[in-house]
């Protein structure tokens, strides 16, 4: 038995650069958004969802545009993760997918429902938004499946600002809601998504090709 899904939280605020808001907020409004297919192995998408609308910061871009997260990444955060853990804990070699930004734009946008091919995911959250909309929500029931399942039956964490989670998405289905109705079309919920290994789950094990659907080539 899979043990109860908790998540460890971190406040990183005092650690990250000075004009971080307006360096996110420069690099988010150029994400890439448009309806993204739903990612082959890993998805728990009801099955007559084939795509979801949302933007995505690739890597190479949080590597050029954003160092500072870059380099925190593979530093402070690191340490944090091997900290809540309990356990030695790597980031990605492959500059393709260590961390990228989600980025949600209006109301109509959310991210997919699926589970993580990485054993710890660190999600540091950029924005605040008031209840009803934004929040990440995992499923208890590592078999859920679909948006409706991980409602019935989850967790939902609200986004704050400046607040890094560290939880098993590997094992626990997760999505992220839409903006609540009162958002505006030029509301942002932006969340860097980093990828953690253990020994025991290290980067080898990503399925296969999952980086050629995602980057045209293993
Ligand atoms: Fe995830």
């Amino acid at each position: 038995m899979p043990q109860k899904f908790s998540y460890a939280k971190r406040d990183v605020t005092n650690i990250l650069p000075e004009g971080w808001q307006k360096d996110i907020g420069a690099v988010a409004a150029e994400a890439d958004f448009r309806d993204f297919p739903r990612t082959p192995v890993l998805s728990r998408e009801a099955a007559d969802v084939t795509h979801i609308k949302r933007g995505r910061v690739h890597a190479d871009a949080v590597q050029q545009r954003l160092p500072w997260l870059y380099k925190l990444y593979r530093s402070d955060f690191l340490e944090l993760a091997a900290e809540a853990w309990g356990e030695p804990i790597n980031a990605a070699y492959d500059d393709r997918y260590g961390v990228v930004l989600n980025v949600q734009r209006g109301k109509t946008m959310r991210f997919e429902c699926h589970v993580d091919s990485n054993p710890v995911t660190g999600l540091l959250f950029f924005t605040d938004h008031p209840a009803g909309g934004g929040e990440l929500v995992v499923g208890h029931d590592p078999s859920a499946v679909g948006v409706e399942a991980l409602e019935r039956d989850g967790t939902a964490i609200r986004p704050r600002a400046g607040q890094l989670i560290f939880f098993d998405g590997k094992t626990y289905p997760h999505y992220a809601r839409a903006l609540s109705d009162g958002a505006g079309e030029s509301d942002v919920r932006v969340v860097a998504v980093m990828n953690f290994y253990t020994s025991s789950c290290p980067e080898s094990t990503r399925p296969q090709g999952l980086n050629r659907h995602l980057f045209g080539a293993d």
